[in-house]
């Protein structure tokens, strides 16, 4: 016999069926026990005796029974398949569970969370959880197919590569071939997707994972997180825009029909005002702040191309620069603003773009500049000495071989998820995030490396100091 999922038992009255599954809760009633047998579709209510097998909650069970319809006094409406019920003929038990370290019925958000993310394979049993993490794949997928149909080509970008600045620290990774040389993780492809645009492809996206050494915070994933990242040839930042706000629009009406947007288009606020008005960048529009089904966007442009900062601040480094980008060092300065490079910096607007929602920044992006002497410009303004210049010596290079004008955004998948859901955190909506000391706590990564390992990446660790 074939397996059926618990959500086609509605289909098969009268029928003999296999189920397999977990047991959700179990109600006894003297000889009779009643169980729920829960799979990938959902739950069913099974009918059976002690006799057939003492299944307890989390055990794996399989099961052969009759398919009937419960009489009209007991269906159950709050479950799809609440009008019948499985009488049990025989019982299985293909896997035993122990006393599960904490409640799966609940929220979960009152459970302490390290412990949660030690066992997350039974934290993401909880059907909060596992509706986030299917939502997640629905939402990629839903991203897919609408970029898919607009030419889009998705391309996948190196992992293991350079320093990307976006103003975190980077995670090195020692070469072995090459000794005493290091990869960086991306903190995003910004320069791969721009050198995309010099390769002609015009249309580039990717579900990306970045990866960026810095504080966790309750919106802020520590070590990787996931963004939507987009590049565009020959397009406006009205474009852009468009783009994003059609995509998701369409992805809320189709993924999260209970939820509804409070403004569309959705406005568009210059940095000054937004600061002056709401005294931040990523203002909280909802008009009912206590209705969770509420989503307002909006996007804050105009942003000052550069911030007074040092450049210790921003990159980590030692020169002294006045100037650090506001976004990243690849954004465009305003067309009527070039001439400001010289006399005023600060006064100088970028082509930047965010996208807030609920208050929340989900996305940022800009036109970039694709001019060299423009860019090296920049790099001077930035104060980066020679060394740090040779380091984006590709992308200067790029630029002289017929660079289309460009631009995109980055969606941060994460914070996206857990703005529209209402979500405490990102970790939410993420299925093995790290906890905040940086642990993947199911796997207990990091962990030391062998010295064997160590020797071949000519590699000696010094002792902590105590
Ligand atoms: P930016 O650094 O603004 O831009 O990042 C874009 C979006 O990524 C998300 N994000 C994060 N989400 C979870 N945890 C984090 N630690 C985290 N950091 C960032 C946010 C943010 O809005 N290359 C540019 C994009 C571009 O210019 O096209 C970039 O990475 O939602």
């Amino acid at each position: 016999m074939n397996r059926i999922l618990s959500l086609e038992t509605i289909q098969k009255v009268g029928q003999e069926v296999l189920l397999q599954g977990w047991v959700g809760a179990r109600r006894d009633h003297g000889k009779i026990m009643f169980l729920d047998l829960r799979d990938r579709s959902g739950l069913v209510q099974l009918v059976s005796t002690k006799d057939k097998g003492d299944a307890r909650p989390e055990d794996v069970i399989e099961v052969i029974g009759l398919v009937k319809e419960r009489p009209a006094s007991m269906v159950n409406p709050k479950i799809p398949t609440g009008t019948v019920e499985v009488e049990v003929k025989e019982l299985k038990i293909v896997s035993k569970a122990r006393e599960l370290p904490f409640p799966i019925d609940t929220d979960g958000l009152e459970i302490n969370e390290e412990v949660r993310l030690k066992y997350r394979y039974l934290d993401m049993r909880r059907p909060r959880m596992n509706r986030n993490i299917r939502l997640r794949s629905k939402m990629t997928m839903f991203i897919r197919n609408y970029l898919n149909a607009l030419d889009f080509v998705e391309i996948e970008t190196p992992i293991l590569t350079k320093t990307t600045p976006e103003g975190a620290r980077d995670f090195i990774v020692p070469s072995r071939l090459q000794k005493g040389k290091f990869y960086a993780l991306p903190q995003s492809p910004q320069q791969y997707k721009q050198l995309l645009m010099v390769a002609g492809f015009e249309r580039y996206f990717q579900i990306a994972r970045c990866f960026r050494d810095e504080d966790p915070r309750h919106d802020r994933a520590y070590g990787e997180f996931t963004q939507l990242d987009m590049e565009m040839s020959f397009i406006t930042q009205n474009d852009i825009i468009t783009l994003a706000e059609d995509l998701f629009t369409k992805l809320v009406a189709e993924l999260f029909p209970e939820k509804h947007i409070s403004q569309s288009p959705w406005p568009r606020i210059p940095h000054g005002e937004a600061k002056a008005k709401y005294g931040t960048d990523k203002p909280d529009l909802r008009r009912d702040k206590k209705d969770p089904n509420e989503l307002a966007f909006s996007w804050t442009v105009d942003f000052p191309l550069f911030t007074e900062q040092s450049q210790e601040d921003f990159y980590h480094g030692s020169g002294k620069a006045k100037f650090a980008p506001s976004h990243h060092m690849f954004t465009s300065p305003h067309p009527d603003d070039i001439g400001l490079l010289e006399t005023n910096p600060l006064k100088v607007r970028g082509l930047q773009h965010d996208l807030v929602l609920n208050g929340y920044e989900v996305g940022g992006g800009s036109i970039r500049i694709h001019q060299k002497e423009v860019q090296e410009k920049v790099f001077d303004l930035i104060g980066f000495t020679e060394a740090q210049k040779a380091q984006f010596n590709h992308m200067l290079t790029a630029f002289t071989y017929g660079v289309p004008p460009h631009g995109g955004i980055a969606p941060g998948i994460d914070r996206f998820l857990m703005a529209i859901l209402g979500e405490p955190s990102v970790r939410e909506v993420m299925a093995y995030p790290a906890n905040a000391s940086g642990q993947i706590s199911v796997m207990d990564a990091p962990s030391e490396a062998s010295a064997e390992q160590l020797l071949e990446l000519g590699i000696s660790v010094r002792p902590k100091k105590v």
